[in-house]
């Protein structure tokens, strides 16, 4: 059976499933949050100990102001509310991507970080205003920098995601198949599970299951 140390996710299909059910995308990523605490309570049962999210990529500022808006109000929302049961539940916060939000989001998000950085049981990386591309000019940028030689070790040590072992499991809600710039040095040999259902609707059975058959498969990286 193979281990399962991280698991990262593409949380797709908020927009969709709240227009479909409630006429407002607004309120699919409202219900999106509650798969999110389903899913965190489900990934320390499981004994997991990096959990990925993405929850905001660079080209999402492209999206109408309000519901940029409104995404980031849930995120405060979810700090002010949450942070201090998570940091009872032993569990890490860090951010993957650039902090270039309202002076208050960027102070909650180091706040929670500081808060948690002890924290031992299970690591969840929130990826916000996250893109990979620029992640890897940024390493390579900083390599030149110190002229490191260019080698994987030297490459992955200069990313975001240093100290974090390589996502073992990739999962995509929402019906598409693609990597939407996220984590692509990192994913090279991760096991990748496209979930035609939407986010919101995503559930602690669906990702047993999915985990299961992670498990069963035969991973080689490269050898026969
Ligand atoms: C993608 O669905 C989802 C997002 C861009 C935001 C994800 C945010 C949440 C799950 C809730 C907030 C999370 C935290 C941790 C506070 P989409 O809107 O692109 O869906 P669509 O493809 O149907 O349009």
């Amino acid at each position: 059976m193979n281990p399962l140390k991280h698991v990262a996710i593409i949380m797709d299909g908020n927009g969709r499933w709240g227009l479909k059910f409630k006429n407002s995308r607004n309120a699919g990523h409202k219900a999106g949050l509650n798969t999110v605490e389903k899913i965190i309570k489900e990934t320390i049962k499981k004994d997991i100990s990096f959990l990925t999210l993405f929850a905001f990529s660079t080209e999402n500022w492209k999206r109408p102001r309000k519901e940029i808006n409104y995404l980031f109000s849930l995120l405060e929302n979810f700090l002010i509310n949450r942070i201090e049961d998570l940091h009872k539940q032993n569990i890490k916060l860090k951010i993957l991507g650039s902090k270039k939000f309202s002076p208050r989001l960027n102070k909650l998000l180091n706040d929670s970080e500081k808060k948690t950085s002890k924290n031992t049981k299970l690591q969840i990386n929130l990826a916000l205003n996250y893109g990979s591309k620029s992640e890897l000019i940024n390493a390579f940028k900083k390599m030149k920098k110190n002229k490191n030689t260019i080698t994987e070790k030297n490459l992955s040590r200069n990313l975001q995601t240093k100290n974090i072992p390589d996502p073992d499991l990739l999962i995509r809600t929402g019906n598409t198949k693609r990597l939407s710039n996220f984590l692509l040095w990192q994913l090279a040999y991760s096991e990748i599970f496209f979930e035609k259902k939407l986010w919101p609707a995503f559930n602690e059975k669906d990702y047993n299951k999915i985990i299961k058959e992670y498990k069963s498969i035969k991973r080689n990286f490269g050898k026969i």
